[in-house]
């Protein structure tokens, strides 16, 4: 124990708090000196048994697992969904079996994390990037997770291709350095994305708030009824607040004061008591080829016209409540398009399979074997199973069953058991070759070139610019591919994308002729690339701004 008459001198005196806890050890040993190692002598040196100094610095040193390997910045809250016990005018069960859609009125708590996708844990939240809205339901037959986006459509339509898309945008893996024309080069030999970008470069692509932003689940899913009859559905989030886009200006703007306004601005208006709401709406399809279509339905590039699939509202979500612990409650929470419940099924969306996989597999890897018993991933329904054990199992016993020895099924003597069937299994039959082929159907053009026409001027003023602004840095050849996918889009698209690259570059040209010296941006580095030109004249601009100072 330290002796406390040597700190006195210096102690700015404190109000002794009715409510103030001693402080313990993870040992639950009273912690006296919170202040001072133990050392011989007052300077030193330290000796090896400061337990508490041990303990504290040993787990300050494990305080992070690692970040998410895509969406690692966001935030999250709590609440419940209400749902209205019918999808349209139809009662739900005509649909699905799914308890938590039945019974109007009836609420089931939920946990939300939104993020944005390509930026590291604290990267700004004003990022041109598609935003996670990803929802946990802690439902009565256990836990459904709703993994979607706010744009409702993606870049790749089969899964395969996800690890080398994350690759082009994130930052160059040799400098460190974001770089978007990295991106531009994967997308000009993927023209599927075209419909994405369409969107990611209008101001779509910087939804204003997270409470501002539609949520969608993106890829197709199923549900099943009583009899094991199963339809195709898409979610919809709408939110009740209104939708607010941001402009680049506007958003360079936002984040010249801070990294975190989505943040800020979720956990103020629930501090305030404005929660916020979004209603859930589902498109349903019958699950077939549907050759009266010009794309197919399972492919996650494309929406549902709106006019054939109207949008059936089935209940509402409400945010009320706030983290106490962001890294226990949001930075723990743990999301898989696996986690469905009885009544909903997956389609063969090749995306959604894959999806399937990855989620649980990097859980595993980044929260722990036991990732599920961490409290935010536990279901609210009793858990009863024979996987045990591994790192920080702790489980409650009861979840054995009556035999805490029966650790295995079947078993004659006692144990766990199957559970009944609900309703009649859904079965659905295949018969066609296994191989590796791309969708017979891709028009990669067609709705790209609708949301283009859609858009109003300003937006699309916005996404000319956008584009202009990024592809003027890049290689000709990704120009030359990207104009060229933009044109079968549309052909005013195509034509003001290349007028809007040719005045960057000259006006690029300009400022390297008439700039100050050393404004000759867009340096190519050894590998890949050091940002874009305008990144490079930031960091040139950051020395040449810099205030002089002699060494102290
Ligand atoms: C094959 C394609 C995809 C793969 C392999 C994939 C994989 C991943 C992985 C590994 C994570 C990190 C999870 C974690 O560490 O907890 C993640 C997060 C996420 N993904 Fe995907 N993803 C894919 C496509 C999509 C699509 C199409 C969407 C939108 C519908 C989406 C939405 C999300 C969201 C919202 C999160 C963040 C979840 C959270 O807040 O914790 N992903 N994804």
């Amino acid at each position: 124990m330290a002796d406390k008459n040597y700190q006195k001198e210096n102690e700015i005196p404190r109000e002794k708090e009715a409510n103030r806890e001693p402080m313990t050890d993870r040992q639950g040993h009273p912690v006296t000196d919170n202040q001072n190692l133990r050392t011989i002598g007052d300077r030193g040196p330290a000796t090896m048994e400061n337990y508490h100094f041990l303990e504290k610095m040993s787990h300050f040193d494990r305080e992070e697992v690692p970040e998410r390997v895509v969406h690692a910045r966001g935030t999250g809250a709590f609440g419940y969904f209400e749902t209205y016990g019918r999808v349209g005018e139809e009662p739900v069960e005509k649909y699905t079996r799914a308890k938590v859609f039945s019974g109007e009125g009836k609420r089931t708590p939920l946990m939300v994390r939104y993020s944005t996708v390509a930026g590291a844990k604290d990267s700004p939240e004003t990022e041109r990037d598609p935003r996670g809205f990803a929802v946990k339901m802690y439902t009565e037959d256990g836990n459904w997770d709703l993994v979607g986006n706010n744009l409702k459509i993606f870049f790749i339509r089969d899964a395969m291709k996800f690890p080398d898309m994350i690759h082009a945008f994130k930052v160059d893996p040799a400098s460190n350095v974001p770089d978007p024309t990295k991106m531009f080069d994967f997308v000009s030999r993927s023209p599927e994305a075209i419909h994405m970008i369409t969107f990611l470069f209008s101001p779509w692509g910087i939804p204003a708030t997270y409470r501002h932003m539609q949520g969608s689940g993106v890829n197709t899913y199923k549900w099943v009824n009583d009899e094991g009859e199963a339809v195709l559905v898409k979610y919809h989030w709408e939110p009740k607040q209104g939708i607010r886009n941001l402009t680049q200006e506007e958003a360079n703007d936002i984040q010249s004061q801070t990294v975190a306004h989505a943040t800020e601005d979720l956990y103020l208006a629930i501090e305030r008591g404005e929660y916020p709401e979004w209603e859930l709406f589902v498109q349903i399809m019958e699950d077939g080829y549907h050759e009266e279509l010009d794309f197919d339905p399972l492919d996650d590039t494309k929406l549902w016209p709106e006019d054939k699939f109207p949008w059936l509202p089935v209940g509402k979500m409400v945010l009320n409540e706030n983290p106490t612990d962001f890294h226990a409650q949001i930075e723990q929470a743990a999301f898989g398009t696996g986690v469905l419940v009885d009544g909903m099924d997956f389609s063969d969306d090749k995306m959604l399979i894959g999806r399937t996989f990855s989620y649980s597999d990097t859980q595993r890897y980044r929260v722990g074997a036991n990732y599920l018993q961490v409290p935010v991933n536990a279901p609210k329904t009793r858990v009863r199973t024979n996987q045990h054990r591994g790192q920080l199992d702790h489980r409650d016993p009861g979840e054995m069953g009556d035999d805490p020895s029966i650790n295995y099924e079947p078993s004659m003597r006692g144990g766990l058991e199957e559970a009944e069937e609900r309703g009649k299994p859904h079965r659905p039959t295949y018969n066609a070759e296994a191989l590796r082929k791309p969708i017979d159907r891709p028009n990669n053009y067609g709705q790209a070139g609708e949301t283009y026409r859609n858009f109003e001027d300003w937006e699309r003023d916005e996404l000319i610019k956008n584009l202009s602004d990024v592809l003027a840095q890049s290689d000709e050849r990704i120009q030359e591919a990207m104009v060229h996918h933009f044109t079968q889009a549309d052909e005013d698209y195509g034509r003001r994308v290349k007028e809007g690259i040719e005045a960057k570059v000259k006006e690029m040209e300009n400022m390297k002729e008439s700039g100050p010296p050393g404004r000759e941006a867009g340096e190519k580095s050894k590998y890949g690339s050091a940002g874009t030109a305008t990144e490079q004249q930031a960091a040139k601009d950051a020395v040449d701004k810099g205030h002089e100072a002699d060494p102290y």
